[in-house]
């Protein structure tokens, strides 16, 4: 790929690189970003709980991890009988594991205790037989009320033992490791709108460069009077960023806050669980984020979004010009959140979680409206299919999907895409590929 052929970026507020209005403004569907439509598996591998967003063990360079013939994944959880729409105020981190990357069982939570009074959103570290586990410990430890302050942790001291069957142990330390500064990273106190984030880091050591790096989800700090987005205060109340820190020393429990790497000041709240996916030369940052985190004016979708740039802290150009990846069809539009792409082969695939399906609703508001049992039925609570996709540049599209939770084995070969059946003339052997129908 000639990376000439990024363009330039558009320059953030406070962050190296930025989303702007412009940009996000050509959101759209098309048949390149729409994943297809996902039904429900035929069993729940893991029905005693809810599964949502969900991190792989992954080794120092980026490749997912595998120790003794098991993939491990971390995922929150909650009780399968707890009303769906309440699981992120009890939400426990527990690890999942599969020999063959189809079939995936329940080790149990991670920790007995943990910092924050729920956990949220992380990745995982395999260095050398030791695990370590990245987290958002959200809410005041031992505060009566749920509140939403976010850090972030790391812990320490796991062990992955096999002899007899699969085992994840402690003992673990739990170490905090990142607040915000309040300068370029707003602490909650200072929040103007709605969903503050200080949450989901996401470890990574550059190929390229050996540095090793935290990403996040954070929020820029932008004063009252501010004259982003022209003076605007409504908009300016939408203020999301993708963080970093650095570990001077490359260990993963020592780390000093940088620059952000990329804002959506005046575009969009939540740039979730940011995190790169590094192939041909080019660093691709992903991030989830909703239809209704967009700020006043833009319409955008639940959606994986993505950036390109040459350098990890470069000039992020959108994919697809206005950074739509990967949504979800316009009759299930909440059928799956928060994708994590990671690079197979030469393509690049992406796991999300099945969220809510069979409702084809204008907001994910109007879930709450309906009867409990409603709730309960249409919510996935696992992952969703693996969706294949194919980038070249700038560019991205959709190449098909492979099994609900099917994590290939680096190196092993996929079947052919829906996509190459057609082109084949034997599409008649596979569903037909899916369009934005
Ligand atoms: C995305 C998310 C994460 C957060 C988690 C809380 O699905 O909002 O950013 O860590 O959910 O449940």
């Amino acid at each position: 790929m000639d990376g000439d052929s990024l363009g330039d970026g558009s320059p953030g507020f406070g962050a190296r690189a930025g989303w702007t209005r412009e940009q996000a403004g050509g959101i759209e569907r098309t048949a390149d970003t729409v994943a297809p439509v996902f039904y429900p598996p035929e069993h729940d591998q893991v029905p005693e709980v809810h599964i949502w967003d969900t991190w792989f063990l992954r080794n120092r360079d980026g490749t997912l991890a595998e120790v003794d013939g098991y993939r491990v994944c971390f995922s929150l959880t909650a009780p399968a009988d707890l009303l769906p729409g309440k699981r992120h105020d009890v939400a426990t981190i527990r690890a999942f594991y599969s020999d063959d990357g189809r079939n995936w069982h329940n080790a149990g939570p991670v920790f007995d205790e943990a910092l924050g009074q729920r956990q949220w959103a992380g990745s995982a570290l395999y260095d050398d037989g030791d695990v370590y586990v990245f987290y958002t410990a959200a809410g005041e430890d031992g505060a009566d009320e749920l509140t939403y302050t976010q850090r972030i942790v790391g812990a320490s001291g796991g062990t992955i033992h096999t002899g007899d069957g699969f085992e994840l142990h402690g003992p673990w330390t739990h170490h905090d490791l990142l607040r915000p500064d309040g300068e370029r990273y707003e602490r909650e106190e200072q929040s103007r709108g709605m969903i503050y984030t200080f949450r989901d880091p996401w470890f990574f050591e550059d190929p390229a460069t050996g540095e090793t790096w935290l990403l996040f989800e954070a929020n820029t700090p932008v004063p009252e009077g501010s004259d982003a987005c022209g003076g605007d205060a409504a908009q300016q109340e939408f203020n999301g960023s993708v963080g970093l820190a650095r570990s001077p020393t490359g260990d993963p429990l020592e780390w000093e806050l940088a620059d952000p790497l990329l804002d959506a000041v005046c575009v969009n709240q939540e740039l979730e669980r940011p995190h790169i996916v590094y192939t041909d030369g080019l660093y691709y940052l992903f991030v989830s984020s909703h239809q209704h985190t967009f700020a006043p004016g833009l319409e955008g979708f639940d959606a994986l979004y993505g950036f390109v740039a040459e350098d990890l802290r470069g000039e992020y150009v959108p994919l697809n010009d206005s950074g739509l990846v990967v949504t979800n069809p316009v009759n299930a539009p909440f059928q799956a959140y928060s994708w994590m792409a990671f690079p197979h082969d030469d393509e690049v695939l992406v796991q999300s979680f099945f969220n809510y399906f069979d409702f084809a609703g204008a907001s994910l508001d109007e879930i709450a409206h309906l009867p409990e049992a409603e709730q309960m039925r249409r919510f996935g609570g696992t992952l969703g299919p693996t969706v294949r996709l194919d980038a070249e540049g700038a560019r991205t599209r959709i190449l098909g999907k492979l099994g609900h939770w099917q994590i290939p084995r680096a190196g092993e070969s996929l079947p052919p895409t829906d996509r190459e059946l057609i082109a084949r003339g034997q599409a008649g052997e596979t569903d037909r590929y899916h369009s934005s129908d």
